[in-house]
């Protein structure tokens, strides 16, 4: 990659695209930044010529150049890749004709180097995971509502180290924290874990922390099996978990969730959490699409898990409750979730 980028582009800004181009644009004014989008977002873009980008930074509009079209992706240094899971392999498909030399950069929640990799040169390939959390608030306009850090590697270790750091440096100068890694795979399957367990908690519309973790029936029933049910299937399918920092790295996050089942500990625990700390709900991106009445990335986060336990001949009967229930949620009106209780029974059955 240009030792001097030009130009950076984002195929599928949404909340993370946005935000991140956004960003590196207002940074960064004499690069240019273009993000290929579509709907109201693309609209209103496109109409005032910069984006609304809302976070610890207070808040910036950058100048940006938004677009429906692939083609004005020609050119760029670095492409970052956020379109949802599913759209993966089609839009793949359409930006290869002008990918050129770019480097790629997936940064989805989900394993798709496989349906990258037909249309993307192995040495341009960059894939990755981001422990960031945002939200398009309104057209035009988003909110980062969580800032951690970001991952990026070779899938195949084939991509030359100094591109891969020079995309690393590219996408740092957003203000965000990326560092690079040559375990990529095994790092994608730890955020990927974690979010099977957060994306049962968008079943009943509850929040991850004060009504799923600290609460010991959610816990014990829910969040501890589907966790205990993932490591057993990388295990059986050869896959090495890689490391992250802090709560985001999902082994550390496992001892906690055992340490709160000592007798004693997850009442005060919640209480406190609950009154003195007040931490934002996440919002999951599968939360936001279920109420938007869109399909979600379901088969690619507990649905990956069930498709590698077939793979490997194991079961992973819980993952496989997970996408069958957010299934018959995409099928039902935007705002009917069954009940805390309802979804902890249904777990139970699985282990009764
Ligand atoms: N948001 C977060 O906090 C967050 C955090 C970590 C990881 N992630 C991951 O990052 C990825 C992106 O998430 P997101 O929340 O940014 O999703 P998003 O807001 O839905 O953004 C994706 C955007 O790409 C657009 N798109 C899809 N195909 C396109 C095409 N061919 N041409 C132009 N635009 C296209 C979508 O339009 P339509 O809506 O019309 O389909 C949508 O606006 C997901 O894998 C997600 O799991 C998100």
């Amino acid at each position: 990659m240009n030792r001097n980028p030009k130009k950076f582009s984002v195929v599928g800004a949404g909340a993370l695209g946005t935000i991140l181009g956004g960003l590196i644009k207002h940074h960064r004014p004499d690069l240019d930044v273009v993000l290929v989008t579509r709907g109201e977002h693309c609209r209103q873009i496109r109409q005032t010529g910069q984006v609304v980008l809302h976070g610890p930074w207070g808040q910036c509009s950058p100048e940006v150049t938004a677009t429906t079209d692939v083609k004005e992706i020609a050119d760029s240094d670095l492409v970052l890749f956020t379109v949802k899971s599913q759209h993966t392999a089609e839009t793949a498909r359409q930006i290869a004709p002008v990918l050129g030399d770019a480097t790629l950069v997936s940064l989805q929640n989900g394993v798709n180097q496989r349906e990258l990799r037909p249309s993307v040169r192995a040495d341009r390939l960059l894939v990755g995971m981001t422990a960031t959390n945002m939200a398009i608030t309104s057209p035009g306009e988003v909110t980062l509502q969580r800032n951690g850090l970001s991952m990026i590697g070779s899938p195949d270790n084939v991509c030359p180290s100094a591109i891969v750091q020079a995309a690393r440096d590219l996408l740092a100068i957003s203000g965000l924290p990326f560092e690079t890694s040559d375990q990529i795979l095994g790092i994608q399957y730890n955020k990927l874990l974690l979010n099977t367990m957060g994306y049962a908690s968008v079943l009943s519309d509850s929040d991850f922390i004060t009504d799923g973790i600290l609460f010991g029936p959610w816990r014990r029933h829910v969040a501890l099996p589907l966790l205990n049910e993932g490591l057993t299937v990388l295990e059986a399918a050869g896959i090495h978990l890689g490391r992250t920092s802090g709560m985001s790295d999902v082994l550390r996050f496992g001892r906690l969730l055992r340490a709160l089942n000592t007798p004693g500990v997850d009442g005060p625990a919640r209480w406190v959490v609950k009154q003195l700390v007040r931490p934002k709900k996440l919002v999951y991106s599968v939360y936001q699409d279920l109420v938007r009445g869109k399909p979600t990335e379901i088969d690619y986060i507990n649905g990956e898990i069930v498709r590698l336990a077939g793979e490997c001949g194991v079961s992973a009967p819980y993952n496989g409750l997970v996408v069958q229930m957010i299934h018959d949620l995409e099928k039902r009106p935007s705002d009917q979730f069954p009940t805390h209780e309802q979804v902890i029974a249904r777990f139970r059955e699985l282990s009764d």
